[in-house]
Order: structure tokens, then C-alpha cells, then sequence
């Protein structure tokens, strides 16, 4: 049983007493680290949110307080009153390891059954375990270091943006579907049987109204929901930095943010980003790196050999280029010492970004060796090689296909060889780059249709409005992406703000007017009461977290995650629901559907 604080105060926090406050009285509040006999004497380890103190129990100090603490173990939530003393064994590593305290009253404020995980840094439990107690994961001081980086975050933007004349402004969360792309979630509606109100992928459109009524600045940092396959940077519910702004063009938007995360890595960690921001555009970022978010920490850029490819006698090479598409290729510096199984490796990993082979050159010291050298004549070969910029002791490794398969496949290579070879040298470097004029379409081949490569209601760039309609493909738009050492930290546009414009958008998604009206009518009403021009952008917090504390597990900054398939752990959600709340809510269980 707990005793209760009756009246006693906490005076200051375990991590705090120095060798200033020797000879003074202090109280203490935490939990047990450890307690451990040695020599007579009890030795407790305090720990609260901001360190840990050590606590010492004798018969001498206090007879009725060590005979308590012979008792208490770890994770007991307890109260200390003692005299900070000069410790006889300093220990360095302790920020407080120059001083102990002499306790002469403890208080058991309540008890702990053996913890199911252990509260110590760099812990090594299954992650079922530690998101069952995530409560108890949470106790670690290296989790609690994370959410004081994460409050500290959301404190320099919401700081920058005050400053800037943003206003923080709410959305709804029980709005309608949203177009970012991913399935929604949908919340059944008591008051309309059979209808559904659906979590906001993002504030979007709401946002853009926030624009048509005049707020002219608008943050928020919020909660989005998507319904989307989850990897180590995603999770179904996360927090975006979102903001809009009115009367601006792209280059005041990116400054405007470029200028929030200078100020939220200065403030945070300390670190200086040099603005401008180097800019590249998607057309570049694809052909150079087969990413639209590139990892700039290392080169290795893709190559187009194309030209050189155009005269040999290979059909893998011939086929790819008389069907419009490419023969490119990666120099890995020194990777000529790849043994034949590493390489067959590799080739098999193109396969699963649907390239038909991995084709090599090895520049050995002596000789050259490649599958493909009994198709190419001397000058063919050496030609490649020079273009190549390649040296002895270096590989070349070429893919020929159509060229989405051969920016996919070589742009995963190239990071699949950055881990393998360790290329990015200086682990501590945050290399952000602005990724711009993005395609507006992406084709998508299964429905043979064109889907918004950012959302519908980005804003064509001026000079290729007038391929809406007959050339889709080759639009590109006002948006924009930060990306930071290859990640998506952000994203944004300038807007569509005519509704004759939106209207034409729509037509080119092929979507009906009828349709568009039904999903965005809302919106494409406002744009006839004068809507101003304007965009914003969206970031990531999360990701922006993840950067800051330096971890690569989305999971980590949040402080209650789901797991890899959006189950709560910890509170054993989705869970069904009764039988009265169903039919209140006019549904039907499908108890036919598998899970
Ligand atoms: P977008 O869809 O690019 O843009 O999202 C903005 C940023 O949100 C982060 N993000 C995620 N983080 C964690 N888990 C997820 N499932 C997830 N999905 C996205 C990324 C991304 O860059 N409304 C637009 C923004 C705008 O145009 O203003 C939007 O939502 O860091
Ligand atoms: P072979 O099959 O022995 O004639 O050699 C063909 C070589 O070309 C092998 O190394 C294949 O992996 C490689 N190859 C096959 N298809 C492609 C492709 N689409 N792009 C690049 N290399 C390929």
C-alpha cells in the first residue's frame, strides 16, 4: 500500500543537486532505479524526468528510514528527505555524481510489481512488450529525451510562425474525405444511418477556405489519418507542421519554411543550416538519382549511356532503346572487389523493382570482366568506361529497360549500395535540398488513367497550362518537397484558386463534373466568392523528430504508436464493438470477411 504525501512537498528534482547545495535540506520524488546493500549501508537510485540521484540509508543517518528501505525495490514510486552531503566515491558519469543524500525519511508513495521490462537506456525487448507497457517504455530516460526534443520542436514553430503573423487555427477531425491519396477512415454516422464522416488524410481544404476567409496566415500542427501500408517512416495517425498563406507565389513559401526549420534545428539541436536551400527539380532529381526525395550525403549519380549503347549489337540493350526507353548505369568506386554472389545479389534486387537483369563491367587490374563484353567491340567498351568516369578497381552496373523501370531500379540500387559501402561518410550531416516543378500527373497502368501526383488542387506551372488537356504528361506543377538525407520532411504547392481551372484539373483526373462536385463541391463553391491566390506546404513532424533525436523508427516519437499493422498494443485497438452501438449505428457485421 501507498502512503499519501500528507502535506510533504517536493523541493527540487533528481537530477538537480550539485555541490552548491551541500548542507542543504531537500525532499525528492521518483522512482527506484536501484537499491543495493553494501556495507551497512542502503545505496537507492532515484529517477525522475530530469536524472537520477543517489540516496543513501544507514542505521547511523536514520535507523526507522533504513529499515524501510530494506524493503523497497525497483520501480517503487517513493519520497526522500535528507541532507545533500559531498560523496566520499565521486562518480563522473552521474551529472549529480558529486553528491548523495543522507536520507532521513522516506515515504512509500506506492508499489511496483517486478517491471515486465527493464528501465534502462538502449533496451533490447521485443517491441510487442514495449508498446504493451509502453508507459514503462516510456520511463526510459532515453524515450523521455525524445518527447522533450519532440515539446521542444513544436515550441520553436509554433514560436516562428507567431512571429510571422501565422495564425493557429483548428480543423475539423470528422470531416470528409480528403484527397492526399491513401484510404480513408471512416466513422460511421449515428444521425445518418449508413453514412460516413472520414478522418482528415490532411487539413487540405479546409486550409484553402481558411485562405477564401481572409485569415491570410494559418498553422496548425494536427493530426492526419491514413489508411496506408506502414513502414518504419509511417503510421496511420501523425502530426503535420500544416500551413497556408495568401497572396504569395512558391518562392515566398519555400522561404518562409526554409526559414522554420533553420530555426527549429537551431533551436532544437543546436545546428546551423546554411539557407538558401539548394533547389533541384524533379526532372533532374529522377535522372540523376531515380528518386524525386535523393539522398545528396554521396554521389554515385545515375548515368545515361544511351548514346553509346545506341551502336552495340546487344538485343537487351537494343530492344530497351527501340521501345523508348534507356540504358543507364551506377560506377561504384572500388567495387570491382564484389564477388560474383554479391553481384548476383544485386541483380536479383533489381528484379524486384522490375528490371530483367543487372548487366556489369568489372575494371580489374589486369583485365575487364563482363557478361556482356562478348557484345561490345573495343571502342564500344572503352567508350562506356569513359563516359562512366569509371577507373580500375571500380564496377559499372547497368540496367536497360523503359526508363521508369530504370530510375526505380537503379535509384534503389544506389541506396542499397550506400549501406552496403558505407558512402555516406559524415553520419552527423543533414543535407536538405528543395525538390521542384514536379510532374502534376502520374500515370497509373493498372487503371490506365492519370491520378494527381501531389493532390488535385495544385496549381500547373504558367508555361504549361496549355497541355492540360493535350498533353497531361508532360505538365509540370507549382509544388514542391523538402527532403532531407532522402526522406520526405515536406510538401507543398501553389494552389488552384479559379474555379475554372480547378474545373479543367478535374476533366484531366477524369473525374465528371458531377463527380468532382459530389467530392469537392465545397470547396469549387467557395472559389466563386473571391478566393485569393495562395499555397502552403505540410510538414512531416514526426519525421522532423525522427531527424532531431536522431532515430530511424517513426514509432519512437510517438509517444503511444500502433504497431506495424495499426494495432494498439497497449489498448487492444480496433476492438469490436457492441451490439447496441452497431445497430444504433445502423450497421451490419460482415462476419464472413476474413482478418
Ligand atoms: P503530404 O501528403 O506530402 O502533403 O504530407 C505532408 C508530410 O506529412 C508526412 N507524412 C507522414 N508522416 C508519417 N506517417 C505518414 N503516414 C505520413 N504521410 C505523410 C511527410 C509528408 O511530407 N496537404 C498536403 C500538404 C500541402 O499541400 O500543403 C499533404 O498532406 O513528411
Ligand atoms: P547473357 O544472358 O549471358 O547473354 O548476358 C546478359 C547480361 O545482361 C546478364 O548479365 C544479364 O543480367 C544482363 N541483362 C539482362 N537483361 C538486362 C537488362 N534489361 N538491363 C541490363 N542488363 C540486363
Amino acid at each position: 500500500m501507498g502512503e499519501a504525501l500528507g502535506g510533504l512537498r517536493r523541493t527540487m528534482m533528481c537530477g538537480k543537486p550539485r555541490e552548491t547545495n551541500v548542507g542543504e535540506k531537500i525532499t525528492l520524488m521518483g522512482w527506484v532505479q536501484r537499491n543495493r546493500r553494501l556495507g551497512g549501508l542502503n545505496f537507492i537510485d532515484l529517477r525522475d524526468i530530469t536524472g537520477i540521484m543517489q540516496v543513501v540509508f544507514g542505521e547511523e543517518i536514520n535507523k526507522e528510514a533504513f529499515v524501510k528501505a530494506q524493503a523497497v525495490r525497483p520501480e517503487y514510486c517513493i519520497a526522500v528527505t535528507g541532507e545533500v552531503v559531498k560523496r566520499q566515491d565521486p562518480n563522473t558519469n552521474m551529472e549529480t555524481g558529486l553528491v548523495e543524500i543522507k536520507c532521513e525519511s522516506i515515504k512509500i508513495l506506492s508499489e511496483s510489481e517486478t517491471p515486465p521490462i527493464y528501465i534502462k537506456e538502449n533496451l533490447d525487448a521485443a517491441e510487442s512488450i514495449r508498446l504493451k507497457y509502453r508507459y514503462l517504455d516510456l520511463r526510459r530516460p532515453d524515450m523521455q529525451n525524445i518527447f522533450m526534443i519532440r515539446s521542444k520542436t513544436s515550441k520553436a514553430v509554433r514560436d516562428y510562425l507567431d512571429l510571422n503573423g501565422f495564425l493557429e487555427l483548428e480543423t475539423p477531425m470528422l470531416t470528409k474525405s480528403t484527397p492526399e491519396g491513401a484510404r480513408d477512415y471512416l466513422v460511421p454516422s449515428r444521425n445518418y444511418p449508413g453514412m460516413f464522416y472520414a478522418l482528415p488524410q490532411s487539413p487540405q481544404i479546409f486550409k484553402q477556405l481558411l485562405m477564401v476567409s481572409g485569415f491570410d496566415k494559418y498553422y496548425q500542427i494536427v493530426k492526419c489519418f491514413r489508411d496506408e501500408d506502414l513502414r518504419a517512416n509511417r503510421q496511420p495517425e501523425f502530426t503535420q507542421i500544416d500551413l497556408e498563406m495568401s497572396f504569395v507565389e512558391a518562392d515566398d513559401i519555400m522561404a518562409v519554411n526554409e526559414g522554420l526549420v533553420a530555426h527549429v534545428f537551431k533551436e532544437v539541436i543546436n545546428h546551423e543550416i546554411k539557407l538558401p536551400i539548394r533547389r533541384m527539380t524533379f526532372k533532374d532529381a529522377i535522372e540523376k538519382y531515380g528518386s524525386d526525395k535523393p539522398d545528396l550525403r554521396f554521389g554515385m549519380e545515375i548515368t545515361n549511356l544511351s548514346e553509346e549503347a545506341k551502336a552495340i549489337d546487344f538485343k537487351v540493350f537494343s530492344d530497351a532503346l527501340s521501345n523508348g526507353g534507356s540504358v543507364r548505369a551506377l560506377c561504384l568506386k572500388g567495387g570491382a572487389s564484389m564477388g560474383r554472389k554479391d553481384i548476383d545479389r544485386l541483380g536479383e534486387f533489381v528484379k524486384t523493382y522490375k528490371a530483367k537483369g543487372l548487366a556489369y563491367i568489372i575494371l580489374k587490374d589486369d583485365e575487364i570482366k563482363s557478361p556482356i563484353a562478348k557484345f561490345l567491340k573495343e571502342e564500344e567498351m572503352n567508350a562506356i568506361i569513359a563516359k562512366m568516369g569509371a577507373e580500375k578497381g571500380d564496377i559499372i552496373l547497368i540496367v536497360a529497360d523503359k526508363d521508369s523501370v530504370v530510375f526505380q531500379s537503379l535509384g534503389a540500387l544506389r541506396l542499397e549500395l550506400s549501406k552496403k559501402f558505407e558512402l555516406v561518410k559524415d553520419k552527423s550531416e543533414f543535407n536538405f535540398c528543395w525538390i521542384t516543378e514536379f510532374a502534376q500527373f502520374e500515370y497509373n497502368e493498372e487503371e490506365g488513367r492519370y491520378h494527381a501526383a501531389h493532390h488535385p488542387f495544385t496549381m500547373p506551372m504558367d508555361e504549361d497550362m496549355h497541355l492540360l488537356e493535350s498533353d497531361p504528361g508532360s505538365v509540370r506543377s507549382k509544388a514542391y518537397d523538402l527532403v532531407l538525407n532522402g526522406e520526405e520532411l515536406g510538401g507543398g504547392s501553389v494552389r488552384i484558386h479559379e474555379a475554372d481551372v480547378q474545373e479543367r484539373m478535374f476533366r484531366a483526373l477524369g473525374f465528371t463534373t458531377e463527380e468532382a462536385y459530389e467530392r469537392f463541391g465545397f470547396l469549387l463553391e467557395a472559389f466563386k466568392f473571391g478566393p485569393p491566390p495562395h499555397g502552403g506546404l505540410a510538414f512531416g513532424l514526426d519525421r522532423m523528430v525522427m531527424f532531431l533525436a536522431g532515430t530511424e523508427n517513426i514509432k519512437d516519437v510517438i509517444a503511444f504508436p500502433k504497431n506495424q499493422n495499426a494495432y494498439c498494443n497497449l489498448s487492444q485497438a480496433p476492438n469490436v464493438a457492441d451490439a447496441k452501438q452497431i445497430e444504433e449505428l445502423g450497421l451490419m457485421i460482415n462476419t464472413t470477411k476474413e482478418v
